[in-house]
């Protein structure tokens, strides 16, 4: 079905045709407004910005490129294309019919997933709520507000299946997803890693590389869902995720060979003298990365989980591509091992049903996801020569959240002592003295085709236009 952008709310819902959802939709919509104005991108309302907007949900028809006023997108409810005959992929009700309405008994674990899943998105807007201040050029500043556009449609994707299956509840969800903040004393968003203020670019960088790509895992495993109106949404999802990743993963790159450029030209590797030059030193591009992928690392939870094994017995949250990278998709008596701190400093070795082990089998796939990066940065690095090699720390490290939580561990995922571990931690994770260097760096360029001078210029522009257009035509 096309998208009708002659509504209000733009959609291939068929909005129009439940008149009782529209409104209450409607109704939404100015809060949603609202909330864009106080929350959103600071001081950008009246810029042009070149972004892209869906116009249809298949491969070549959802993106559209051209000069918008943030607060005129069109945020809309976009579901990919039904799967005619589709049949639940896994869990205890194998091969039935997929289901276009929430069954009663599974009401409140769809709501509480939905509304986490709906949380993350607004949040990540408000964590980048100032950052276009200190963009590096109008090229990452278009990129930066087409991720939080985005993030806001994220937004309406999940308040539309709240307004649409979960009646009243939903209806007040839909409010509250407006009312918490990320970062607020009283009302924080939901998850802790979107409660972190990203107030550099550095931080910006590694969020849409490691965090946004947890959403990535996230939407995969919900894509595979019972519940095929949030299959659908999330597939739809995933098609606008994969930018996000991309800005982080060619964000990165290009500190890094702005890095070896300047150490080519000194000669040296020497903290000091690269920071009297204005780059990011490797040593502190690793201890962000340490930072961000291990606060990314919580998102999935225990390692051992009652609610995870639920999830996948009822098919409400499946694996991601559990339809063709797996072969037992019931998964009753398969078993998982699992390394777990002994409690005295040591390791013992646990065996747990496999149902109850899909959090870590979502994390393991999301890690292996992470690595890709890393090859691509570090074959940068050995190219010029240099010896220093990036890496992602152990899984054990700084966890919050399961069997690793409050373990001492270095970024091996050796158990050390606490004290050892207290007087380490300015060796792999940002001090505030590189805090402030990164602030320091965080100067605004805004002339056409100018690059702050801590970041190469990307490989290309946006839709095949030159690095030189004025991505940003700021009012
Ligand atoms: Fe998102
Ligand atoms: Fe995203």
């Amino acid at each position: 079905m096309s998208i009708d952008y002659s509504e209000k709310i733009p959609n291939n819902v068929d909005l129009s045709g439940n008149k009782t959802l529209q409104r209450a939709l409607e109704h939404w919509q100015p809060h949603f407004l609202d909330w864009w104005r106080e929350m959103g991108p600071n001081d950008f309302a009246s810029s042009d910005v070149y972004l892209r907007t869906a116009v249809g949900v298949d491969a070549q028809g959802w993106a559209s490129y051209g000069a918008v006023k943030m607060p005129d997108y069109r945020w809309g409810i976009f579901l990919a294309d039904a799967i005619p005959d589709r049949r639940i992929g896994f869990g205890d009700s194998v091969g039935e019919p997929v289901w276009q309405q929430v069954p009663g008994e599974f009401r409140s674990q769809f709501r509480r997933l939905i509304v986490t899943q709906g949380d993350t998105e607004p949040a990540s807007v408000e964590q980048q709520h100032l950052l276009g201040h200190t963009c590096p050029s109008l090229y990452d500043l278009r990129n930066l507000f087409q991720v939080n556009v985005e993030e806001g449609r994220h937004l309406w994707a999940m308040v539309y299946l709240l307004h649409a299956h979960f009646g009243r509840d939903g209806r007040e969800e839909a409010e509250e997803l407006l009312a918490r903040h990320s970062g607020d004393a009283d009302k924080p968003r939901i998850l802790g890693t979107f409660n972190e203020p990203i107030s550099d670019w550095l931080s910006f960088f590694c969020f849409t590389y490691f965090t946004d790509r947890d959403g990535k895992f996230q939407l995969k495993s919900l894509a595979e869902s019972s519940f095929d109106p949030l299959a659908r949404t999330c597939r739809f999802m995933l098609t606008e995720e994969a930018h996000h990743m991309f800005v982080g993963e060619t964000g990165i790159s290009r500190v890094v060979k702005r890095t070896l450029e300047v150490m080519k030209q000194l000669g040296t590797d020497e903290v000091q003298a690269l920071r009297g030059q204005g780059v990011v030193d490797l040593p502190l591009l690793q201890r962000y990365l340490n930072f961000w992928f291990s606060s990314s690392l919580d998102l999935f939870g225990s390692e051992v989980s009652s609610n995870a094994a639920s999830s996948f017995a009822n098919g409400i949250k499946g694996r991601p591509d559990e339809t063709t990278q797996y072969q037992d998709h019931v998964c009753a008596d398969a078993t998982y091992e699992l390394t777990t701190p002994d409690g005295k400093g040591g390791l013992k070795q646990e065996t747990v049903n496999l149902r109850n082990a899909m959090n870590e089998v979502l994390r393991e796939a999301y890690v292996r996801d992470c690595e890709i990066g890393l090859k691509r940065w570090n074959m940068q690095i050995q190219k010029a020569g240099c010896d220093f090699r990036l890496k992602l720390p152990a899984t054990r490290f700084r966890r919050s959240i399961g069997v690793w939580a409050d373990v001492p561990t270095d970024p091996e995922g050796r158990i050390i002592a606490r004290e050892e571990h207290a007087r380490r931690l300015p060796e792999w994770l940002p001090t505030p003295a590189d805090r402030a260097y990164v602030m320091s760096l965080m100067q605004r360029v805004t002339a056409p085709g100018k690059m702050a001078g801590w970041l190469a210029p990307p490989d290309r522009g946006i839709n095949n236009l030159g690095l030189d257009y004025e991505y940003v035509r700021l009012g």
